[in-house]
């Protein structure tokens, strides 16, 4: 029997703090009027605090996803963050919300495909369901782009967000949810948007540092021009791939990088405004989550019903771009759990957190009590001190037995 990936809930969380552009006018050289011209952003959402990280804005917004499916976090099989801003490069900012969530029987990865990564995430997400190896599959995007921005380069500070959406996919029956997805990638442009140092090429140095190599670098001009040829592009061939013509598409969710990238490459298309959604100017790019905040928002907004036809598309650092046509199966408006349901999963996460606390004991008990690893101990201290003592006393080393090695 044919399987299909349903989105079955949506949620997404951004900061409180908003940072307008005449704040940003006090810290660079810019205006209000220079950054809605150019590209359309009023205000954008920051982090404060080393409390406020992409693992934590992930949990929010998967939480409000799970609450909406109405689907506890211990049927998860997979949960995919796609991020560029991840907490640590490693262990994944994925494994990390796993662990807050307390989705105890899911796999947990890491996706990096810039600002297309949740295109790319529901694409694999519901490549696992449709082939049977999951039922329910979280796909999270999210970012703290502000804490890799140079806070003193005009070019690209103005530009980015923090924030994060995610949604829950479920195996269905009925035919509908993610119908085709369109992936690409061209490294030739790799340079023109990177995070110069911190992997294997220039790992983190003072000089690293000090020559603003942990910022965003980005050739803006160029990213433009790829940006309005290839989302048209992807766009067209999703659809295509669908088997729907472009005036069967109720809605389109671009990537908010720039609102003149959405004009100019969604005008190729020649589709009326009202069916581009944009959010960009409250939010300002938010890479990986821009999609999934905007999905969140259109729902909201009454913009999406039951058995709409939507694409999703995107472009980023990579380069790459990714284009999803979803056919949108769940009847809105979403009815709000009863109290004690709420209750009930506020439970399950504070578990989640006394279960994660509980292991961590665990393992440093573990560790305290372990036999081998103290006799492995004593052997390598009982060792060097016996070679101490015969350097000492100048004696010649006699031949190792083979059980002392
Ligand atoms: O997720 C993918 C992420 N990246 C993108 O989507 C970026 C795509 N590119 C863009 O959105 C646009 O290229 C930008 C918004 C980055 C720049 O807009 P632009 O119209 O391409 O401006 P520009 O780079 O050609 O610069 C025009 C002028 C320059 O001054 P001069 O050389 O003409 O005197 C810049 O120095 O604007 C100046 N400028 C600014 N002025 C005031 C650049 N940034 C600013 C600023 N405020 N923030």
């Amino acid at each position: 029997m044919a399987r299909y990936a349903q989105i079955i809930g949506w949620g997404m969380c951004v900061p409180d703090h908003v940072l307008t552009n005449d704040d940003l006018s006090r810290i660079v050289d810019t205006s209000d009027e220079w950054i809605r011209t150019r590209t359309g952003i009023r205000e954008r959402r920051i982090v404060s605090g080393e409390t406020e990280t992409t693992s934590t804005l992930a949990v929010k917004a998967a939480r409000a996803a799970l609450e909406v499916a109405n689907l506890s976090p211990q049927q998860l099989d997979a949960v995919i963050v796609a991020t560029v801003t991840p907490d640590y490069p490693f262990p994944a900012t994925a494994c990390l919300v796993q662990d807050r969530l307390g989705a105890v029987r899911a796999s947990a990865f890491d996706l990096n495909a810039g600002c297309s990564g949740f295109v790319y995430g529901l694409s694999i997400g519901s490549s696992l369901i449709v082939s049977g190896q999951a039922d329910h599959v979280l796909v999270i995007g999210a970012e703290t782009l502000s804490r890799i921005t140079n806070w003193n380069d005009r070019d690209t500070c103005v530009l980015f967000g923090d924030g994060a959406g995610a949604v829950v996919l479920a195996a269905s029956q009925t035919p509908g949810g993610v119908r085709a997805t369109v992936l690409g990638a061209d490294g030739s442009g790799g340079d023109l948007l990177i995070l110069p140092a911190g992997g294997s090429r220039h790992p983190a140095s003072r000089q690293t540092v000090d020559d603003g190599l942990h910022f965003i670098h980005m050739r803006g001009r160029e990213v433009f021009r790829f940006a309005t040829q290839i989302m048209a592009q992807a766009a067209r061939q999703v659809a295509e791939q669908a088997g729907w013509t472009l005036d069967e598409v109720s809605l389109i969710i671009p990537h908010q990088a720039n609102e003149r990238v959405i004009q100019s490459s969604l005008g190729r298309l020649k589709l009326p405004p009202e069916r581009v959604f944009s959010n960009l100017e409250r939010y300002g790019n938010t890479s990986a989550a821009s999609i999934p905040i905007a999905l969140c928002e259109a729902v909201t907004e009454g913009r999406i019903h039951a058995d709409d036809r939507l694409i999703l598309v995107g472009f980023g650092a990579g380069l790459t771009w990714a284009a999803a046509a979803v056919q949108w199966g769940v009847p809105l408006p979403v009815q709000p759990l009863p109290w004690w349901r709420r209750l009930w999963r506020w439970l399950i996460y504070r578990g989640a957190r006394w279960r994660s606390l509980a292991l961590r004991a665990l393992r440093w008990l573990a560790g305290l009590l372990s036999g081998p690893v103290q006799h492995n101990g004593w052997r390598a201290r009982l060792s060097a001190w016996r070679e101490r003592r015969r350097q000492a006393s100048k004696e010649p080393v006699p031949p190792q037995a083979p059980s002392e090695r």
